[in-house]
């Protein structure tokens, strides 16, 4: 069985992310979304408010399991029985740190490699903290999450 992550704080989870998952699901047996549960991010939504969206959004997919992870992802990773972690990858911007992130993981733990798939070209500028940013001033959101996920942010909002 080819177990993957795709770790991520996820918050919310955005179109650009659905697309990494929907796309990563077809290449493994079982694809595990890991919620980062580390409050010193200050998250928006609690860590059961993360993953009540991404499965509400990944309903459709059978081999897609969604939990929260604390400590290191490799030690969550191996826990699993996971050999790859997934990666999103938008813009030179991200190749740094992914690639900083990737090779610490290796480097701790050699059996799990990190695969990265290039964002689609509709997603790439996207990210939650630019949802967040819109969602503040009330902008539209149908572009960038699924409804479900606009309901729960303009609720955030009070609006
Ligand atoms: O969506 P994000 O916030 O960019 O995801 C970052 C994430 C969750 C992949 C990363 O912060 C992480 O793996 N955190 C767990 C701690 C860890 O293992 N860090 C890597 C070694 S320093």
């Amino acid at each position: 069985m080819n177990t993957a992550i795709y770790p991520g704080s996820f918050d919310p989870v955005t179109l650009g992310h659905q697309d990494i998952i929907c796309r990563a699901a077809k290449m493994t047996d079982h694809l595990i979304i890991g919620v980062l549960n580390n409050s010193s991010k200050r998250p928006l939504f609690t860590v059961e408010e993360r993953i009540d969206m991404i499965r509400e959004v990944t309903k459709e997919l059978p081999n897609v399991s969604v939990e929260s992870f604390g400590g290191l992802l490799v030690d969550f990773a191996r826990e699993r029985n996971a050999g790859i972690i997934v990666r999103g990858l938008r813009a030179i911007a991200d190749f740094e740190y992914e690639l900083q992130l990737a090779q610490t993981n290796r480097t701790i733990c050699p059996e799990i490699d990190t695969i990265f798939l290039s964002t689609s070209l509709d997603y790439s500028f996207l990210s939650s903290s630019i949802v967040k940013e819109i969602a503040s001033y009330h902008g539209a959101l149908d572009q960038f999450v699924a409804p479900y996920v606009e309901e729960k942010i303009r609720k955030k909002w009070g609006k």
